[in-house]
């Protein structure tokens, strides 16, 4: 039996036999179908019913299956589709993955290429949900915690880029919230519905890369036994990350650089350019200036890329930052592994703002983890951290600040040591929870750049 949720298909064809044959063999499956003989027909039913799937035949008289197809992807994003081609023509299979259809079927085709790609067609879908589902939530802040002023600025940077479509660059060192930067942006732009997919260009192979970012055409090369969409094609209305772009060949910078001066993207194979509406993020924890004069990295891609320039800064150049993250992490950690909240004693805590943290937030999140599976949700105490973690405690190496600076930090401090825990924390202080929440209220206006919902656009 298919699980109900996903089984409703949609089957498109001016031909009554095709029709008929095609309905049969998929009832027979227990899939539930609905039948169109036009494009008109197959739109109203589209709109009364969700369907998971449309498989419709490319050529038809009036509007063709193209038509649909485009029609599909702009107003039912999660309608998979299949495209059935009369004969094996390559343009056809092409437009149709360009389109945005998941497979494309040439007659004549088996029952068993039939149900496998409806199959493939429904699990795509299937995942994509799940993907969604996992996708961050974000407030105001887009789930990057933190209130220093680097990150309020790194925030207002955010807001401004997402109200535009231009190419953006995101530097900084490695696990300092990089690729949580690019989801940010695209998730509070315009092109949040469309997907976020992320090309980590430095772990696939330069053989490879071309093929994989801007998809094939059958016979490309030996293997090439049916067209693909790429990264880009995938990313169509949406984003693209290309994570440390810096990893890129000379001739795949060379390639990338026309995409970003045509807007056009070229499959492996094919004679000729298509248009992608797709934003390009990319990042790289180099400095991609000192790459260019090493003549390693083109500059004509560089000024190309470095449009807009979002600097994620090093977690040590924002101590006031710690406490909160210990805190985040204390909890999500806490959470997923059924554990109570531990509670830090307040050398561990000094010990962690001491700290250097040259793995910067990945590195905070990796030890939270490990230390509450293994201290079990109780008391953190200085001996269950790494030696070189041990001795960042550096008492009274701390330059003199303002007061409220100052108790801001103590009051941190101590919200970390009950896993951020605000009752307690204010228990401890002995003031109410109310004060303990203005206490920690950044005072000038700054923060509400980042906040404010702001309508014009950039
Ligand atoms: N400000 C933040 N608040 C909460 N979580 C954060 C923040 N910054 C980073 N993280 C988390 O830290 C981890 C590392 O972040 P991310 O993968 O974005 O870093 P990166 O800069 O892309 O690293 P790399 O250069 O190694 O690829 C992720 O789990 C991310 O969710
Ligand atoms: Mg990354």
């Amino acid at each position: 039996m298919k699980v109900l949720e996903r089984n409703k298909i949609l089957i498109v064809d001016d031909a009554p036999t095709a029709l008929d044959i095609l309905r049969r063999n998929l009832s027979s499956q227990d899939y539930q179908v609905f039948t169109a003989s036009n494009v008109s027909d197959a739109v109203k039913i589209l709109e009364s019913v969700p369907i998971n799937l449309v498989i419709t035949d490319y050529k038809m008289p009036k509007i063709s299956g193209l038509d649909l197809i485009r029609h599909i992807r702009e107003n039912f994003y999660e309608t998979e589709v299949i495209m059935i081609t009369g004969y094996a023509s390559v343009k056809g299979a092409v437009e149709a993955v360009k389109m945005g259809a998941e497979e494309y079927l040439t007659k004549p085709f088996t029952d068993e290429e039939l149900f496998h790609a409806v199959e493939r067609a429904l699990n795509k879908q299937e995942l994509r949900r799940i993907v969604q589902a996992e996708k961050p939530r974000f407030s105001d802040s887009y789930g990057i915690v933190g209130k220093s002023r680097l990150v309020r600025k790194m925030l207002a940077d955010i807001e401004k880029a997402s109200k535009s479509n231009a190419t953006v660059l995101v530097l900084g060192e490695s696990g300092t919230g990089k690729e949580l930067v690019a989801r940010a942006i695209h998730y509070s732009s315009r092109r949040a519905s469309a997907p976020f997919v992320p090309v980590n260009c430095g772990a696939i192979p330069e053989k490879l890369l071309e093929s994989e970012l801007f998809g094939y055409v059958k016979g490309a090369f030996t293997g090439a036994n049916e067209s693909r969409a790429g990264f880009f094609q995938t990313a169509d209305g949406g984003t693209i990350l290309l994570d440390e772009v810096n990893e890129m060949s000379i001739a795949m910078q060379v390639k990338l650089l026309r995409v970003l001066q045509d807007k056009q993207v070229c499959m492996v194979g094919d004679r000729k350019s298509r248009k992608v509406d797709v934003r390009i993020i990319a990042s790289s924890n180099k400095d991609l200036r000192g790459l260019v004069n090493k003549g390693v990295f083109r500059e004509d891609l560089f000024f190309r890329l470095n449009v807009v320039t979002i600097t994620v800064p090093p977690l040590r150049n924002r101590p006031e930052d710690i406490a909160d993250l210990i805190a985040h992490f204390t909890g999500k950690f806490a959470d997923e592994l059924g554990k109570n909240l531990p509670t830090f004693s307040d050398e561990v805590v000094q010990a962690l703002m001491g700290y250097a943290w040259p793995g910067n937030i990945r590195e905070l999140e990796n030890l939270i983890q490990r230390l509450i599976i293994m201290t079990d949700g109780q008391k953190i105490e200085i001996t269950d951290l790494p030696s070189v973690m041990r001795f960042s405690i550096t008492p009274g190496s701390v330059p003199f600040r303002p007061l409220a600076e100052e108790e801001a930090a103590y009051i941190r401090r101590v919200l970390a040591s009950v896993g951020g825990n605000k009752s307690r924390a204010a228990e401890i202080l002995r003031i109410d929870r109310k004060t303990l929440r203005d206490k920690l209220k950044p005072n000038d206006s700054e923060i509400n750049i980042a906040t404010k919902k702001n309508n014009k656009s950039v």
